[in-house]
């Protein structure tokens, strides 16, 4: 049997800010369900205060005791709690996570420091020594430095592998060499490990340390070779090209289910698109947009950052909005300046507009749901999961071609009569490429017949877990 730890820092239902927490929340169990038997997962987070008293209730005390970390000792908890075929531990530290926010306190590098040893140290205590830990972002990135550093001479720990698989290179954890030792525990013979680029680098070191690095998408990984998508790694990436590879992302196929959903006005699939047709109705007076069935809803659920694309959207719209007869919803909160552009966006195109600058998942669905087209033209996109949410959905995706982006959506095309390609994408980072292919997926609503064709491949398009989780099994076995 094979036992594998996941080691990260969010996890659905737990505690989520984004895109890692929907991939911790689905893919162990996932791995879990193909392997069966043969494999033994467990998943390693923090017990931030986000985490609901629902959850706590089932949880099992496992042990608590003080840590070494540096010149102190720390306080270490492990409850557990076992979720669909996965055993999820939560380390348990109330100064570092019973806290508001999940990120962006000013000690994040000591927090996470401490995440990453207890991750490794508990080991000996839970009597568990997996043949796999799989740490994810940076993190968890110390926990592979740990476990090379000062563990393996440990009996348990000499044989454990290590895979690190980066989410997003944009989030390293760059630190000063000022707290080498005091914050990270590292003497000067292990300074060459982290240092990169004049600074302590947590990824750097990770993908220094690790048996097999991963990303989240084969593009990805080729293009963050590269200068212009590797925020300053390519050289160690370039380095270490023989342990770097991609695996597509899915996402959870229960969870976003159109035929199943409860949170949409009415169910549906790709027989029934006329249900579909209900969530729109249902939609446009929910946020008092006129009702008509006769324009398509152009929708972008994003985090509101420049990555996103979102400055090609907004070079854009504007246009779109005067000279086309359609309605468009953001949701989503972030950057100011986006935000305000599109209150403003709001307030000259009343009949056509709706600005929802909130974080809201329930609320996402509903959107989706309503949606015909989506918009998704990202800078730079490691995986993407909303373009996968949007198709299951039955909605139009329009996106650049980078990263997992161009692994998951190809361009609509017709040949000898047959419809190939699963969206409409475009290469440049370009607004005028972007209103093309917008108006482009546009045309092609306005032909019912075209649309519903379209719609009904896209839909049938797999995004789920399946294929990735047995790449992931096969690696995990190749080492
Ligand atoms: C990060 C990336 C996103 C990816 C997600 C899950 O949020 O930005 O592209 O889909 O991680 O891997």
């Amino acid at each position: 049997m094979k036992k594998i730890l996941f080691i990260g820092a969010e996890a659905m239902p737990f505690a989520a800010t984004g895109g890692l927490g929907d991939v911790l929340g689905s893919l162990p169990a996932e791995i879990a369900k193909a392997g069966g038997e043969d494999v033994d997962v467990r998943v390693m987070l923090p017990l931030y205060s986000a985490v609901s008293q629902e959850w706590r209730a089932q949880m099992k005390h496992e042990c608590d005791y003080q840590m070494s970390l540096s010149w102190r000792m720390v306080y270490c908890g492990v409850e557990s709690l076992v979720k669909d075929g996965v055993t999820y531990y939560f380390i348990d530290n109330e100064y570092y996570f019973n806290r508001e926010a999940l990120y962006g306190h000013f000690d994040d590098g000591e927090r996470f420091a401490f995440f990453s040893k207890a991750a490794i140290d508990v080991l000996s205590k839970l009597d568990f020594y997996p043949d796999v830990i799989h740490a994810h972002d940076w993190q968890a990135a110390m926990s592979v430095v740990y476990l090379d550093r000062k563990y393996r001479r440990i009996r348990g720990y000499e044989n454990i592998k290590t895979v690190f698989t980066i989410h997003n290179i944009e989030y390293q954890g760059k630190y000063d060499f000022l707290i080498l030792g005091d914050v990270f525990e590292l003497k000067n013979d292990s300074k060459y490990i982290v240092e990169y680029d004049g600074c302590i680098n947590l990824m750097k070191g990770a993908i220094a340390c690790a048996n097999k690095v991963t990303t989240v998408s084969p593009r990805y990984a080729e293009e963050i070779k590269g200068e212009e998508h590797s925020h300053g790694l390519s050289q160690i990436l370039n380095d270490n090209a023989f342990k770097l590879c991609g695996i597509l992302n899915g996402i959870d196929y229960d969870y976003y289910n159109p035929q199943t959903d409860k949170t949409i006005s009415k169910t549906y699939t790709w027989r029934s698109l006329k249900n579909k047709a209900v969530n729109k109705a249902a939609f446009q007076q929910e946020v008092g947009l006129p009702q008509r069935d006769d324009v398509p809803l152009i929708s972008v659920i994003s985090r509101l950052a420049s990555h996103k694309g979102l400055d090609l959207i907004t070079d854009m719209i504007y246009d779109l909005l005067s000279t086309r007869d359609v309605q468009f919803v953001v949701l989503g909160k972030g950057d100011v300046k986006y935000e305000n552009f599109f209150r403003e966006l709001e307030q000259r195109f009343p009949d056509k507009v709706r600005a929802m600058l909130i974080y809201d998942r329930d609320l996402s669905k509903r959107v989706y749901a309503a949606s015909d087209i989506f918009l998704m033209p990202s800078k730079s996109e490691p995986c993407g999961l909303s373009q996968m949410i949007a198709s299951r959905y039955g909605v139009i995706p329009v996106t650049r071609e980078t990263g997992g982006l161009y692994d998951s959506i190809k361009g609509y095309w017709e040949k000898d009569g047959k419809m190939l390609g699963n969206g409409f994408t475009f290469a440049n980072y370009s607004a005028a490429e972007l209103a093309d292919r917008a108006c482009a997926a546009i045309d092609l609503w306005n032909n019912t017949e075209k649309r519903n064709k379209l719609i009904g491949r896209i839909m049938r398009t797999d995004f789920s877990w399946t294929a990735s989780a047995k790449k992931y099994i096969e690696m995990y076995e190749s080492l």
